[in-house]
């Protein structure tokens, strides 16, 4: 069993992995989108506040857990704790990261369709290529057999090794866009868009896309950071390599605001147009730029990129259960598991073409993959997370988890104890009451309180 698993080589390779597991679609499709249709700076601001102060000390529960255990999300609670019903915590972060997987496959199918179609169908809309089943269904499996393959090297050979090579591609495919953007005549406004906080604009809905968003975009509350820190070697440094990790992340997705604001607002787009705006709005914008399919096959390569290194974490979590937990092999583990996601994402992958999944609704998500999204993505990362503050912070204890974050590092005692406020009061309250805003029932409460 013991090589089944493996060691992450450096503390470095960890933090790129890591970094390229929050890196992803959430960065450069989702954060654009949420910030545009949310105001713009003072979400942004919002956004950075949650990072700071809620993501930030959740992360370095999951990061303990991890190191401590060695252990997959569900394994990680079995050795903490023994049989008991925490163990469902981290199969329901298992569980997680299969559906998300199936449906974020998708739209990294869409990102790696659209390199060619610049050159094939510069004109076509979103709505029409994916609606072409014959399309979308080969690519939604393609980018899972990418997956595969790079999960079935392991972690070392696969992950790690992937994740060298492709951040750094990454930061520099996404300067030379921004140096684009930029310097074309009346990008200013598109900075302005991003630093410039209109606070009038703020409201409850406003707070739960930023936390959502911040969780999401993080790769946190599914335990992708257990299992990732339960590679890592005792002497590692977990708070640092934690902040490392988050300034990455946080700093990928301004540079994909910077990215894409400056050259809508100079090409005279609509930044609030929702999911579609990098698909749609960005191919209007590159075509009016010299040489615009090659930028727009640049700028959906890095997508790809991006995507891959998360869809590989996401395909991380149940492997290593099932390699810890069940003794399967990797191989195995990484077609059953990536043929698990291929079905549960085909009704994603046919919702452009099927119009009764475009119907379907929750809580105010409509259309298959927005509620899977909704389900998934949002409200199961809450959920999680706040057990698993809670599980840290007083089932686990803090100061057990705080030892084992001062090992290998420089933490001292006080900090433990600002960290144990955070994560037994601040934390778990706080997200609490944000997915409770998500329910009719909960925000009229919130209401009746003056809160929101
Ligand atoms: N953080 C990834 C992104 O931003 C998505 C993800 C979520 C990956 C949860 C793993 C776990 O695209």
């Amino acid at each position: 069993m013991q090589q089944e698993r493996g060691q992450w080589q450096s503390t470095a390779g960890f933090i790129l992995a890591a970094a390229g597991s929050a890196i992803g679609l959430g960065n450069i499709w989702r954060f654009p989108y949420v910030a545009g249709t949310n105001g713009g700076a003072a979400f942004v601001f919002i956004y950075l506040v949650c990072v700071a102060l809620i993501c930030l000390p959740y992360l370095f529960c999951e990061l303990s857990i991890g190191r401590r255990t060695g252990r997959n999300p569900v394994g990680a609670m079995l050795a903490l704790k023994g049989k008991s019903p925490w163990s469902l915590v981290g199969g329901l972060g298992v569980l997680t990261g299969v559906c998300i997987l199936s449906y974020y496959g998708v739209i990294a199918g869409w990102a790696f369709g659209y390199i060619f179609k610049s050159f094939v169908a510069p004109a076509m809309s979103l709505g029409d290529f994916s609606a072409n089943a014959l399309v979308a269904v080969p690519l939604f499996a393609l980018f899972l057999l990418f997956t595969v393959l790079v999960v079935a090297r392991g972690v070392e050979k696969g992950i790690e090794k992937s994740a060298r090579i492709l951040m750094p591609m990454l930061l520099v495919l996404m300067l030379l866009l921004i140096v684009r953007g930029l310097t074309l005549p009346g990008a200013m406004k598109g900075v302005e868009f991003l630093v410039k906080p209109d606070f009038s604009v703020v409201t409850p809905a406003t707070v739960l896309a930023a936390l959502g968003q911040a969780f999401f975009s993080l790769s946190l509350g599914m335990g992708a950071m257990i299992t990732y820190g339960s590679y890592l070697p005792k002497s590692a440094n977990l708070p640092t390599s934690g902040v490392w990790v988050a300034l990455f992340d946080t700093g990928i997705a301004l540079l994909a605001g910077f990215m894409i604001f400056p050259a809508l607002f100079a090409l005279g787009g609509n930044p609030s147009s929702g999911p579609p705006l990098i698909f749609e709005v960005l191919p209007r914008v590159f075509e009016q730029m010299p040489m615009g399919a090659v930028v727009a096959a640049v700028f959906f390569i890095l997508l790809s990129i991006a995507a891959l290194t998360s869809t590989v974490s996401l395909l991380e979590v149940p492997v290593s259960y099932v390699v810890d937990e069940k003794r399967w092999s990797r191989k195995k583990s990484v077609w059953v598991i990536g043929g698990a996601a291929f079905a549960l994402g085909l009704p994603a992958a046919l919702e452009p073409s099927t119009p009764a999944l475009q119907s379907m609704s929750f809580l105010g998500a409509t259309g298959f993959l927005s509620v899977m999204d909704l389900i998934w993505g949002n409200i199961s990362l809450g959920v999680g997370a706040m057990l698993l503050c809670i599980f840290t912070g007083w089932v686990w204890g803090f100061r057990n988890a705080g030892a084992e974050l001062q090992q290998g590092g420089t933490m001292s005692d006080g900090m433990v104890k600002v960290w144990g406020l955070f994560i037994r009061f601040i934390c778990p309250i706080f997200i609490f009451l944000v997915l409770l805003s998500l329910f009719p029932f909960g925000a009229r409460f919130l209401a009746s309180l003056g809160i929101g």
